[in-house]
């Protein structure tokens, strides 16, 4: 893998974050539900960590020699409290595997400095795997 082809992943990335952090937002607004009550909560603190992700990748972005972008992923909400949940595990586990990838072709560059700052990202998502799951009872 190239340098380029690193920079144009992690700006994929941080596409993926910025959309993380808006869907928690909207999810967080508008899931109702005595039993969501602390996963309401636990989803603004996902929001938080996924900017501080972003923050993280765009400095990496920059470090690398690129300009980290603007865009934003899509991003999934729906009408169904159980149902938003779902979508943001479906996002939070893509991530867990987008980043599982990114380490190992950070390691194979020779840039260990990036593989210890993304394994420190694949930490907080698999956690936010976890408090997802626990939230749906699986
Ligand atoms: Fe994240
Ligand atoms: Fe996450």
């Amino acid at each position: 893998m190239t340098k380029d082809e690193m920079i144009e992943a992690l700006n994929g990335d941080l596409a993926d974050e910025f959309a993380r952090a808006i869907q928690y937002i909207n999810h967080a607004a508008l899931i109702t539900g005595a039993r969501f009550g602390s996963i309401q909560k636990e989803l603004l603190v996902h929001a938080t960590e996924e900017m501080q992700h972003a923050t993280t990748l765009a400095d990496q972005v920059a470090f690398l020699g690129g300009k980290p972008n603007t865009a934003v992923d899509a991003i999934a909400t729906s009408d169904d409290s159980e149902e938003m949940l779902r979508q943001d595990l479906a996002g939070e586990q893509a991530a867990v595997a987008r980043y599982k990838i990114r380490i190992r072709d950070a390691m194979a560059m020779g840039e260990y400095g990036l593989a210890r700052v993304l394994q420190d990202i694949l930490v907080m998502e698999e956690e936010h795997v976890k408090d997802l799951e626990n939230a749906l009872g699986l």
